[in-house]
């Protein structure tokens, strides 16, 4: 099946050795969305590979703590409608109601066949899937109490999942290309995606993969930020991919700050933490979640918290000698709930913070840890390309799902715990839409060789970067501007300074210096690849963040605090924000409405009309 040619590439002339391959479905990303969608796929009897840039169980997925949320009513009374409710409450009223429904009506299918894959849950008494409290969910459409809605396997619930899709995804025979960096897709003249472009680092080989569709699930874009809960691999490769090939990004000024990384070395420690009972003070010992969100406390949405935090801190209310942390407190808990439930988060406490949690507090603070924002699709997961005329239109022989993708279930804001279940959902609808849409009897794609071209003139551009300044210092730069400038809080100096500061960096992208111009294990490589690729999220995030003059979600700016809603504007702003990046860094915004019609009956329509968003 597969062949090799070479060619030259770039200015050099240097000479690519190429290795073809076809393939029915190419999944780029093996975390928990890439693994589910080749794992559906190859079920379905598709010869399916999956390409990762690490081994598939060091995938982000792996440092997903806390659980996945399902309204099992393992623990108490819930439905998907009640979920349905928090996550149209959570996005602030930007998510797609189609989707959000998708969403929780197929939470616990996807659950029970993780339970039927093999996945270790943690037990209630009973021997059900053990579920706990997490931040926004609430029983009785948000009248509360809390609701317990998410299933975890300790606190090591991704990777608990990614061990057991990655041992499914083989049994089913997927075929694995490891430690193969995805350079770009190639892309027909017509707008058809054919395929994906890849450099085994191993051996320093490049290889086209042709397929009748391509999946990206890489994840988001964490490292943009100097902060960030997310590992040093979350570099939004997908959405650079997707701006090279002229598409848009979707809602990328939404950001979410998870309440609490380690102070200072920025690990997670669990919602689930707070979920099992844990609390946060500030340097008086209050507990200070109380004044903020009397009906949710500690288990509010993360960007309430978050913001609670930053304020205390503000203030002057923070703990520490420069009072700019705040404690959480599990050292009232039993001992013996600790080591079941909450060993891992233990574990890092002690490693990274000095901490025992059964004696002392952990210091923390809102750290990034998740983009809601990503590439636009329907709730199957087809990457949309929108027009005027056509706001979901579909690009063919292209999907994207988990963080990279935007469904958007999210919205504004992500409730925690529905990460790991829309990587489960829509990795499993991908596949399911595969099934309907891929003609098993057409052939495979031939190479378009002048996409390939200009995908390898890129790398080899790139790979003899001989300007002046190193990958490491440009990537600094870009990771300070967005933690000062695109941070909890927002302004219009402060957005307006990310634009300019942005711009700049941006612009430094054609004075990289590489230094190795080996093929193999060139580390200065990837990470000058992974640059570009966080250069485009970073820089729509930014334009998209000033354009946006409201607050919503995670979205929080200062001079926009007034109304009913507290500087929401449903009228003009509950829209979402499509963004274009040029090759020199030009941004370029446009629209597109909600979703707000039900996928199908079952809900009052009513029960989810925009409203004050109060916890
Ligand atoms: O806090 C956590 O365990 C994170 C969960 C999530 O982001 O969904």
């Amino acid at each position: 099946m597969s062949k090799q040619e070479t060619k030259a590439a770039g200015s050099t002339g240097k000479a690519y050795k190429f290795e073809d391959h076809k393939f029915d479905v190419v999944v780029v990303g093996a975390g928990g969305a890439g693994l589910r969608a080749a794992l559906g796929m190859a079920e379905q009897g598709f010869k399916t590979a999956c390409i990762s840039k690490v081994f598939p169980t060091r995938s982000h997925t792996v440092a997903a703590q806390g659980g996945i949320a399902a309204s099992l009513k393992n623990m108490t009374p819930d439905s998907w409608q009640w979920h349905m409710y928090d996550t149209v409450k959570g996005s602030d009223w930007l998510g797609d109601v189609d989707a959000m429904q998708y969403l929780a009506m197929e939470a616990p299918k996807a659950v029970y066949e993780l339970e039927h894959y093999g996945v270790p849950f943690s037990r209630n008494e009973e021997g059900k899937i053990y579920q706990r409290p997490f931040g926004g969910h609430m029983q009785n459409y948000g009248e509360g109490p809390p609701v317990q809605r998410t299933c975890a396997a300790a606190d090591r619930t991704g990777h608990a999942i990614l061990h057991t899709l990655y041992g499914q995804s083989l049994k089913h025979n997927a075929e694995f290309f490891i430690e193969y960096f995805a350079l770009d897709l190639i892309m027909d003249d017509d707008g058809t995606c054919t395929g994906v472009v890849a450099w085994n680092l191993d051996d320093g080989t490049i290889h086209r993969f042709s397929a009748k569709m391509v999946v990206l699930a890489t994840g988001g874009y964490g490292r943009a930020y100097f902060s960030a809960t997310s590992a040093h691999t979350c570099t939004g490769d997908g959405g650079g991919m997707i701006a090279r090939a002229g598409l848009p990004l979707q809602d990328m000024e939404f950001v979410q700050f998870h309440p609490t990384g380690i102070y200072g070395a920025g690990c997670l420690i669990t919602e689930g933490a707070r979920g099992e009972g844990g609390y946060l003070v500030n340097s008086e010992g209050e507990r200070f979640m109380e004044r903020y969100a009397p009906s949710a406390k500690d288990l509010a949405s993360r960007d309430v918290v978050s913001r609670c935090m930053t304020m205390e801190i503000r203030e002057g209310r923070g703990v520490g000698k420069d009072k700019d942390h705040i404690f959480l407190h599990l050292d009232h808990l039993d001992p013996a709930v600790l080591n079941e439930r909450l060993p891992g988060i233990s574990e890092s406490a002690k490693i990274f913070a000095g901490v025992d949690v059964t004696k002392e507090p952990i210091p923390v603070l809102p750290t990034v840890h998740y983009n809601m924002g990503g590439i636009p699709t329907n709730y199957w997961g087809e990457v949309l390309n929108p027009t005027a005329d056509e706001p979901d239109r579909v690009t063919p022989g292209l999907m994207a799902v988990g963080e990279a993708g935007c469904a958007s279930v999210h919205g504004a804001n992500r409730l925690g715990s529905n990460s790991l279940i829309d990587l489960v959902v829509f990795g499993r609808a991908a596949a399911i839409r595969a099934g309907e849409v891929i003609d098993r009897e057409s052939a495979i794609p031939d190479i378009n060789e002048k996409s390939c071209d200009k995908i390898m003139e890129r790398f080899d551009r790139l790979r003899h970067a001989n300007g002046g300044t190193p990958t490491a210092e440009l990537r600094l730069t870009m990771q300070k501007i967005m933690q000062e400038d695109a941070a909890v809080f927002r302004t219009q100096e402060t957005l307006e300074s990310g634009c300019r500061r942005m711009d700049e960096a941006y612009k430094g992208l054609t004075d990289l210096k590489v230094t190795d111009r080996s093929m193999i294990w060139n580390s200065d490589l990837v990470e000058t690849l992974e640059l570009e690729n966080l250069m485009a999220n970073a820089i729509t995030t930014v334009y998209g963040a000033e354009a946006r003059k409201e607050s919503r979600g995670s979205h929080a700016r200062e001079d926009y605090v007034d109304g009913p809603f507290a500087g929401r504007d449903d009228e003009n702003w509950r829209k979402h924000t499509l963004s274009w990046v040029s090759d020199s860094g030009e941004v370029t915004l446009k629209y597109r409405g909600v979703h707000t019609d039900l996928l199908k009956p079952g809900i009052d329509l009513a029960k989810i009309a925009p409203k004050a968003r109060v916890y």
